[in-house]
Formats: C-alpha cells, structure tokens, sequence
C-alpha cells in the first residue's frame, strides 16, 4: 500500500511539474505532454524540405538563437532525416489539412513541425517560441501538439488619426500578433481629427487634412483642450513598408477610409466636399476637429465630385493595400446636415430615396459598386445596414452582436467586436485606480468570456462568422508604454477566444499561463498591465476584515499601506493575511521583478452611489 501511495505521490508530482513547465497562449486544440525534454544546446539544425520554406527555416533559427541562447545554426542542404540536435520543418497536406494548421512533435532528440502551408509552419513556430522556458535552462518538454484555429478571423484595429505612432511601433505591434496567431491588422487611417495616408493626387490631404491646432487631453470637451499642433502623415512608401512587413507575417492589413461620417479633416482640406462651405456644427470655417465625439460635418451625398474624390482615394489605396477587404467605415454619420442639402435632398428626389438613411445606404452601394469593380470587398461597421443592406458587404458588428446576427441571417458576413467586451480603449479596472481611458469597462476577464457565435444563429447563419476582433481607439492612448498598457494582455484573451476550441476555455487555466506570459513580455520589453492582487476578505463579529492578497503578476511580492495614501517600494511586504478594523483602509499593489508596480487598489471598497 505504501508503494501504491509513494507512486501515486511520484505521478502527482510529474503531472503538476509538466504543467508548470507547458504554458501556451492561445492554447492548442490537443495538447499531450510527454516524457523527457529536448535540449537545444549550443549547435542544432535545422531542416527544411521545401524551398518555399527557406523564410522560415531563418525565422526559426532567429527564435532559438534569441529564445534559447544558441549560437550555432545549421541549415543543412540536403533534407537528411535521423539528425541529432535538428528541428525539421515539413510541409505535409496529408497530415495536416487546415491551411493554418499544424502538428509540432517534440522528442528528447529532435523537434518536428508539420502543416499544409508555410502559413501553418509559422503558428507552429509561434508556439515553439512558447515552449522555450524563459529561465535559464532551456530545455523544451516534450510535447505532441495538432492544432489549427476555430476562426479564419482574428483581427485587431488600431485607430492611428487620433494619435501617430512610429512605423518601428507599429512594426513591432505588428510582430505581437502574429505571436497571437492574429491574421488581421484593421488600420484606421482616416478620421476628423486627422487624415494619416499620402494621397498623391490630394496634396492638401497631407498639408491641411493631417494637422489639427490642438487635443482634447481630458475628459471635458469644453476645458480639457491645448492648442498645440498635432499631426503626421505614413508616405506610401512607409505604407508599403508595413504591409509588406505584415505580409512576411501571414498578417492582412485592411485600411478603413472613412465615409460618409468622420470624415472633417478631409472636409477642411477640401470644404467643397461637404454640404456647406461652413462647419454645419460652428458656422464657421472647417477645422481638422480638436476634440473627440460625432461631427454632424459630413461628406455631402448629392455632390458628385465627393465620389469621384472617394473613387481617386481609393484608387490610390488599392494600390497600397493586396488585401481583399477596404473598410469604409460608415458608422456615426449624422444626417442633420443632409436634411437641410438641397444636393441631397435632390439626389434622394432623383433615387427615390424615402429618407436620408436610404440616402446613406445609397451612399456605400456606389462606393461598393467601386470597389466589387476593383475586385475587393466592403465591409462597414454596422450602421451601413440602415436603410438597406448589400449582399455583398461583410458587417462590422460593434454596437453589439445583434446585428452581426440580424445579417449572418440575411447571409451577409460578419465580424464581431462588440464595444462591451472588445473596445481596448475601454478600461481595465475600476477607473479610481486606472489612468484616464474612453468610458467603457472591458477588463481581461470580461474580453475572455466573449463567445462570437451569437446562441440564436444556425450553423448555416454561422458560416458566415468570419470571426472576432478588438479595436483600439485611441482618443486617450497618446504614448506607445500606454499603448502596450491597454492592449497586453487583453490581447491574449482575444486569442484565445479567436483561435481556440471554445471547449477548452478556462480562465483559471489561462490566467496561470499568463503568468508565465507577462515574464515573456518583459523579456520583450512590452509595458503591459500589471494584474492587481487578488484580495479576499472574511469577517468576524466585530466587523474586523481577514484580508488575503494573492499575486497574480507572476513574480515579486506584493506590497501593502494601512491608513497611507500610496503603496511604494518602501511598504511592507505582504506575507500572511491581515487584520483590517473598521475605519481603516487597506492599499495595496504588485511589485513584480521587472522593477514596475500595478496600479493600487484599496479595500474596504467605496460603496456606489444609486
Ligand atoms: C465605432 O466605434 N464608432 C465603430
Ligand atoms: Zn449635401
């Protein structure tokens, strides 16, 4: 018997270690631990029978040189099997059919990845990249792996007119979701507050449209504005630069231009574009707009050269952008304007338009017309459903998920970013303790319970959920650590629920491996959102609190201050639970190694007004 307990013991013990050794975000569809480690050492191979895979067999050599410290790649010639120390890289459509899907093998002798498609060869190796321990030793557990993701969609948008980033930024954005196994980079390029791509033939695009005389910094539209001038443009060439470089990433970057609405730094540019020579909002002269919201100044719908200025744009953006989809945005555009146009209104006379939201979807149907003629297609957020929707167009859902599944019905594709669970620019915590964010509250927990499928669609209405994808606004976000801050590591959620089976979705589960995720983060430098401790309270009959913190920061200690207004470096370590009486308040946060601090939060919680 107590042989039977002391193996028992043994196999607990293996089992718990292999756990903690494997932590892969998203995680894959079958994942079976082995016995045994692969030691990548000093010199390994690695072997590639496909030419096409040449990129990759670099990729991968990249990876182990920076993940695992070696120091001597082989690249042999010939593809020779039985090597010692080699990682072989096969394209094979008989054992792996998705077209990004793989099976990665690790052995104690050798390493070999699998997928129909480079394509697959590369989410393997973002889940090698994983396997790799961040610690000293470097030996990778041996693991059978088939994976391949539940949506062909997985998307992130960025909105890059309210605040510039770098093209080195934005790269290494870039290279954060391809580690994701994210395949959609959504880049809003056109807004009021500012117009951020070359158009050749529409100089004042970037001398007038791309520069406003001053920001909204706060929350008050009125008080919280400076007057310093803000603004940038991307050349062509930079745009081409960063799609190629996507592109070398299995990622598609889809512009959105925006149209009819958010469209006033374009308008000030080139005021003819808009019902009135004057901001229909001011009486005054176009702005490139200041502050953040709705402008009722939108492109006039019975003007034809606003559609032959469109058709240019895109002319010009086709160029720049293979990927199949241009995004017109379509959202937001209200037609206070429109009512008073005698163009519009005589163009809605000539069409037998009914009202201005049959004008609106007038509007997008041309524009589609456009681009279904350039072999591309549209897809516009929500709201280009009023007034008649196209079959063709693929709707952007982020009101909610109603529409999405009011047009997967109708037979329409869909993508589903709901701003309850998938707006970034939301914030992460109560706002008392975060930095200033847009008013929404999409903490990590929250992004990963969002399930795309709608319950009342059928598998038939489902077949055209492309799938799911957050959107960064970034009316708040004006540096890239705050960035970093609001995207990581939401960003995990958002992978696990595009990529994974919904089956093995567990947030315990993921947020244990996130722990080992965020020392990843750190290694790369990436300024992501320290989780704040996890407090528990219990009470005895003189109200005095029990008080258990829990770090969930994945190192470090936590630190804690009764009575005092902050926590600092010089605050007591948190080391058994603590007596809290009424009338005191608890402050607490997470130290971890990497020399930051979360954000503090407090406890006893202030009770919320009704
Ligand atoms: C949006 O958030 N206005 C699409
Ligand atoms: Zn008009």
């Amino acid at each position: 018997m107590k042989i039977f307990f002391l193996i028992c013991s043994l196999l607990f013990t293996l089992v718990i270690n292999a756990q903690s050794s494997v932590s892969v975000i998203p995680i894959p569809k079958v994942l079976e631990e082995k016995e045994g480690h692969f030691k990548p050492g000093n010199k390994l191979s690695i072997v590639a029978g496909d030419a096409t895979l040449a990129p990759l067999v670099q990729h991968a050599g990249q990876l182990f040189t920076e993940a695992a410290g070696v120091k001597n790649i082989e690249q042999p010639r010939s593809p020779k099997q039985g090597l010692k120390n080699a990682v072989y890289l096969q394209l094979d459509s008989q054992a792996v059919k998705h077209e990004e899907g793989y099976v990665l093998d690790v052995t104690k002798t050798s390493i070999t990845l699998k997928a129909k498609t480079p394509r697959g060869i590369f989410y393997g190796l973002q889940t090698l990249t994983q396997l790799i321990p961040v610690d000293k030793d470097k030996s990778i557990p041996a693991v059978h792996i088939e994976d391949e993701p539940r949506f062909a969609w997985r998307g992130m948008m960025f909105d890059n007119c309210r605040h510039m980033f770098s093209v080195d930024f934005i790269k290494r954005f870039i290279d954060q979701l391809a580690y994701h196994k994210l395949n959609k980079f959504h880049w809003h390029l056109t807004e009021d507050q500012g117009w951020r791509i070359e158009i050749k033939k529409y100089p004042r695009l970037q001398t007038v449209a791309a520069y406003r005389n001053g920001t909204q910094y706060g929350p008050n539209r009125q008080k919280d504005v400076d007057s310093i001038r803000y603004g940038g443009y991307y050349t062509q060439e930079q745009i081409r630069e960063v799609v190629a470089y996507a592109a070398s990433k299995y990622i598609e970057v889809i512009p959105e231009i925006e149209m009819p609405g958010h469209s006033v730094a374009a308008i000030t540019a080139y005021p003819h574009l808009a019902c009135n020579p004057v901001s229909f909002e001011t009486g005054k002269p176009h702005e490139v707009r200041k502050v953040w919201g709705v402008s009722k100044d939108i492109y006039c719908a019975g003007n034809d050269t606003v559609f032959a200025f469109l058709q240019d744009v895109l002319t010009e953006v086709m160029q720049l952008f293979p990927s199949r989809y241009i995004h017109i945005g379509g959202d937001e555009a209200p037609h206070d304007a429109w009512k008073k146009c005698p163009k519009c209104q005589q163009r809605m006379k000539e069409e037998g338009l009914k009202n201005e939201a049959e004008l609106q979807s007038w509007f997008i149907r041309r524009m589609e017309g456009f681009i279904n003629a350039h072999n591309k297609k549209l897809i516009g957020w929500e709201e280009i459903m009023q007034g008649g929707l196209t079959p063709n167009a693929t709707v952007h859902s982020w009101l909610g998920t109603k529409s999405g599944l009011q047009a997967s019905k109708m037979g329409n594709d869909v993508i589903m970013s709901p701003y309850s669970h998938l707006y970034f620019d939301g914030y992460q915590a109560e706002p008392a303790i975060e930095p200033l964010a847009i008013g929404y509250y999409t903490p990590l927990e929250t992004v990963y319970s969002f399930e795309p499928r709608h319950p009342d669609m059928s598998d038939k209405d489902a077949e055209h959920l492309l799938g799911a994808q957050a959107n960064l606004w970034t009316e708040f976000i004006r540096t890239e650590p705050y960035f970093q801050y609001m995207v990581f590591p939401r960003m995990d959620a958002l992978a696990e629920i595009t990529w994974s089976p919904k089956e093995k979705k567990d947030y315990a589960d993921f947020e244990k491996r996130l722990q080992t995720q965020l020392k990843r983060y750190d290694k790369l430098n990436i300024n992501y959102r320290i989780p704040v401790p996890v407090l528990t309270a219990t009470y005895d009959a003189d109200s005095t609190a029990t008080i258990t913190l829990q770090n969930r920061a994945g190192s470090g200690v936590v630190r804690y201050a009764i009575n005092e207004e902050k926590v600092t470096e010089a605050s007591p370590v948190y080391k058994a639970p603590l007596a809290i009486k009424k009338g005191q308040t608890l402050r607490f946060a997470a130290f971890p190694s990497n020399g930051r601090q979360s954000s503090t939060d407090y406890f006893p919680k202030k009770p919320r007004r009704k």
